[in-house]
């Protein structure tokens, strides 16, 4: 390469403005490592009066990405828009069809137009690198394409999402409510723009998607993914967890079985004392378990403008040291089809908590419906509101709700929702039944 590699950047907002002020601060660092000089050419957001944290004077301005995107000034197109069509998509295309590399934060694109991208990046032999996709400040691609390849991969699985494992964080720590502490999230800049894709599950189900396809060497395949969000998560649940001994965690979890690949995203108990149970805050973690180096795991930021342009600046000081790999790690024809394993056969142990009436039989009828479908319960409580049972007429049955909690020994999805659909048939519940399935670390 002749001359400085020279940046387009798309995108001036938490990442974009992240981006500007961490090349600014290394770059001197970077000269002295021998690392080509990287400049910033021009940038481009919506609207140019816009008060910003970084002064952008000093680069040419476009009001349109697309146009960006093709400047003949630029080497590397850096999308920092975001969503998965628009003007992220067409401007990403249309600089790859240029053939210019792109760098991009975006994991909406990518879960949906990762193996139509990267085809186009293959054929016109740049890079298309997305370090900055999956779990902000985390290296995870990079540890995928380069430190475990050789590996057979059977799990990855981690917590995915800032913003939900900062709102369950504080709703345990500070018994805080959730739309509290959610504008708290959004405040520090971890939150997307439509924050709904942070809480229904569906940020972390696009990043789980990329790292199936770099687990598993699988096209990428979101719609293959089950999805639950945190929304139904309640501090009865948190408090319940707490005293049986778990903490409740949104994962994403791709597993290999016997028959496909298992891909879900859900609330989960895990035990208090593992390692993911720690992981706290806007922390992130993923863990990789490969056949040759047993089980890893990555822990760090996974949201927010340090450690997610930390993650944009390594994918552009690869490309100006003239690494390009293909991006999803084997070339797009030797991606594999996905077999899906279905959800109603997952096996585990689940966590239920049900709202039933309190009069004589419900217990053992509900008990009962469990044990036809050969459902074993580990541990059963009954936790009536705190207050309740002296406020009871001679101790009597009330037929108000009365919280019950159940942990079951392994069994199957089928089990449990078949369960489920006999006891509210039977009207011994008053509220749907509340189930958390118990991941196994
Ligand atoms: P943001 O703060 O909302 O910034 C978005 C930027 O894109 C703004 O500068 C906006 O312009 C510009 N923009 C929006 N639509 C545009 C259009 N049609 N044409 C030109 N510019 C447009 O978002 P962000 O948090 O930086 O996120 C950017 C990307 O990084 C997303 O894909 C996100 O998922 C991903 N990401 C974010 C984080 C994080 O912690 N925030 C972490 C990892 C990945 P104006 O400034 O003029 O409005
Ligand atoms: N909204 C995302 C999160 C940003 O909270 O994790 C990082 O991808």
């Amino acid at each position: 390469m002749n001359g400085p590699l020279r940046l387009g950047i798309a995108g001036v907002g938490t990442v974009g403005a992240g981006v500007i002020q961490m090349l600014e601060r290394s770059s001197a660092a970077m000269a002295q490592w021998q690392i080509p000089e990287i400049r910033i050419s021009a940038v481009c957001a919506r609207d140019r009066a816009k008060k910003r944290d970084v002064d952008i004077s000093a680069f040419e301005w476009f009001d349109d990405p697309i146009e960006l995107a093709k400047d003949d000034k630029i080497d590397v197109f850096v999308e920092l828009i975001g969503g998965e069509d628009g003007a992220a998509k067409e401007a990403v295309e249309t600089a790859l069809k240029c053939g210019k590399h792109v760098v991009t934060a975006n994991k909406a694109l990518l879960a949906h137009h990762a193996v139509e991208l990267a085809s186009i990046a293959e054929e016109k032999n740049v890079a298309l690198n997305f370090e900055a996709a999956i779990a902000g400040g985390i290296p995870i691609v990079k540890t995928m394409r380069e430190s475990l390849l050789g590996n057979r991969i059977t799990r990855v699985y981690g917590i995915l999402n800032g913003t939900c494992n900062y709102i369950l964080t504080r709703m345990q720590a500070e018994e805080r409510e959730f739309a509290d502490v959610l504008r708290e999230a959004q405040e520090a800049g971890y939150a997307e723009a439509d924050p709904a894709f942070d809480i229904g599950g569906h940020d972390t189900a696009h990043k789980l998607a990329l790292l199936t396809t770099l687990a598993f060497g699988t096209v990428t395949s979101f719609d293959s993914i089950y999805l639950e969000g945190i929304e139904r998560i309640s501090s009865a649940d948190i408090e319940a967890a707490d005293e049986l001994g778990y903490r409740i965690k949104l994962l994403g979890v791709a597993l290999a079985t016997e028959s496909g690949i298992e891909q879900r995203v859900h609330p989960t108990m895990v035990e208090k004392h593992s390692a993911i149970a720690e992981v706290d805050g806007v922390t992130n973690c993923v863990a990789v378990d490969g056949d040759f180096v047993g089980d890893v795991m990555l822990v760090g930021m996974g949201a927010g403008a340090g450690p997610t342009a930390s993650s944009v600046i390594s994918d552009i000081v690869d490309i100006a040291r003239g690494i390009i790999l293909p991006p999803l790690i084997r070339p797009v024809a030797a991606l594999l089809p996905i077999k899906r394993a279905r959800m109603r056969a997952h096996a585990g142990g689940y966590y239920i908590r049900l709202s039933v009436a309190d009069r004589p039989g419900s217990f053992a009828a509900i008990a009962g419906r469990m044990a036809e479908q050969n459902i074993s319960l580990k541990s059963i409580v009954q936790r009536p509101p705190a207050g309740e049972i002296s406020r009871r007429p001679g101790n009597r049955p009330t037929d108000k709700p009365m919280p019950v909690v159940m942990i079951t020994h392994d069994t199957t999805e089928a089990a449990i929702q078949k369960a489920f659909a006999l006891i509210e048939q039977d009207g011994h519940v008053q509220e749907p039944p509340q189930m958390i399935r118990i991941e196994k670390l």
